[in-house]
């Protein structure tokens, strides 16, 4: 298998933001090219690429992979990076999934225990007893943190040491895709897998589907890639070089998206029409009820700058009340979930204030 030239180059010294910019670089010098070339095949001699993965996707996969330290496997989206997970798991295996947390999963394990593979139980993401309780008796802890779309943290470190000293030993995973792998490596915690959908932040842009799971266990890993070969939920070679693209940049959007929504977080909850702000502290998104469902319609509606669009992560702020869609049909009727990108504060601001009749 043909691979970038920088695996040991990079340092684990380096930071986070350091090592997102260098890992999975061709290596300097020689006439090489500054970045890995697109290698659109098919065929890589008598290696076919399905199986094998192409130079595109292994310079991805190395920055990712150094990110989150373990070895990365990336996915045609995060739903094929999900479904991949899921086909590790036994026949009749229980699974942890947090209440609120991203519908499409929630819809793909329903759909699992509807077809009697697997056994679904759904937790208050932030109620940790719970949850150190379900490492004894589940076989899959399925955690996500910060929760799409109610922003809750869950407490990764109690859940992970429970689920590390279980006799149970329940496989953990946690979709790291709001957090991003600079915010949290939940590996170093003891998480079994890391999935992303890298359409959102790693991509940034809004111009691509792609997912990524991070594992240190060789057992996993192994598995991992033989799900992608057998279901063929490969990443198009475009999409992980463009994702590398974003990647390059993720820090510094990151900062700046998240001064601009700590911002617009503390004004929010200064607004008298906003009844609640959930903003984790850090990152780019920002959730907050209104009144009800018609109220926050209406300033979806009366947004100049931001767009009334689903999705998040990239450049330009997206904003969109969950509750329309089937799957999230449980949360608060007049909640919205603002992905905060990197127009100037106060212009996103004035478009909302003035959204929210001054
Ligand atoms: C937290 C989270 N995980 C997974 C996914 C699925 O990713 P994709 O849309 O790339 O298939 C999403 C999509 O919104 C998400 O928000």
């Amino acid at each position: 298998m043909v691979g970038p030239a920088t695996v040991g180059r990079v340092n684990e010294s380096w930071s986070a933001r350091t090592r997102a910019i260098l890992a999975g670089r061709p290596d300097a010098g020689d006439g090489n090219p500054a970045n890995v070339p697109l290698v659109p095949a098919s065929a890589l001699g008598l290696d076919y690429s399905r199986e094998v993965g192409t130079p595109t996707w292994a310079a991805f996969e190395e920055a990712v992979g150094a990110l989150e330290g373990g070895t990365a496997t990336a996915y045609a989206s995060g739903m094929a990076t999900v479904t991949a997970v899921l086909d590790l798991l036994p026949a009749g295996a229980t699974i942890a999934v947090p209440v609120y947390s991203y519908a499409g999963t929630r819809g793909a394990l329903d759909h699992a225990q509807q077809q009697g593979k697997l056994t679904v139980r759904r937790l208050e993401p932030t109620d940790t007893d719970a949850w150190i309780a379900a490492a004894a008796e589940a076989d899959v802890l399925w955690l996500e943190s910060p929760t799409n779309p109610t922003l809750d943290v869950m407490d990764l470190d109690a859940i992970l040491t429970a689920a590390r000293s279980s006799d149970r030993a329940p496989l953990t995973v946690v979709d790291n895709t709001f957090a991003t792998p600079l915010g949290q490596q939940p590996l170093g915690k003891g998480a079994d897998v890391v999935v992303h959908s890298v359409t959102k932040f790693i991509g940034g842009h809004s111009d691509l589907l792609l997912g990524v799971a991070v594992t240190a266990r060789d057992d996993l890993s192994t598995s991992l890639r033989d799900a992608r070969t057998r279901t063929g939920a490969t990443p198009g070679t475009f999409e992980a070089w463009l994702a590398l693209r974003g990647l390059r940049t993720l820090g510094v959007r990151l900062a700046e998206a998240s001064k601009t929504a700590s911002l617009l977080a503390e004004r929010l909850a200064a607004h008298p029409a906003v009844a609640r702000v959930r903003y984790p502290g850090t990152g780019a998104m920002v959730s907050f009820d209104l009144a009800d469902g018609d109220a926050a319609e209406r300033l979806c509606a009366n947004l100049k700058l931001i767009h009334n669009a689903t999705s998040l992560g990239g450049v330009e702020s997206t904003i969109e009340r969950r509750a329309h869609l089937p799957g999230d049909a449980h949360v608060p009727d007049g909640l919205l979930r603002l992905s905060v990108g990197l127009e100037d504060p106060d212009d996103l601001w004035g478009d909302v204030s003035a959204g929210l009749g001054g």
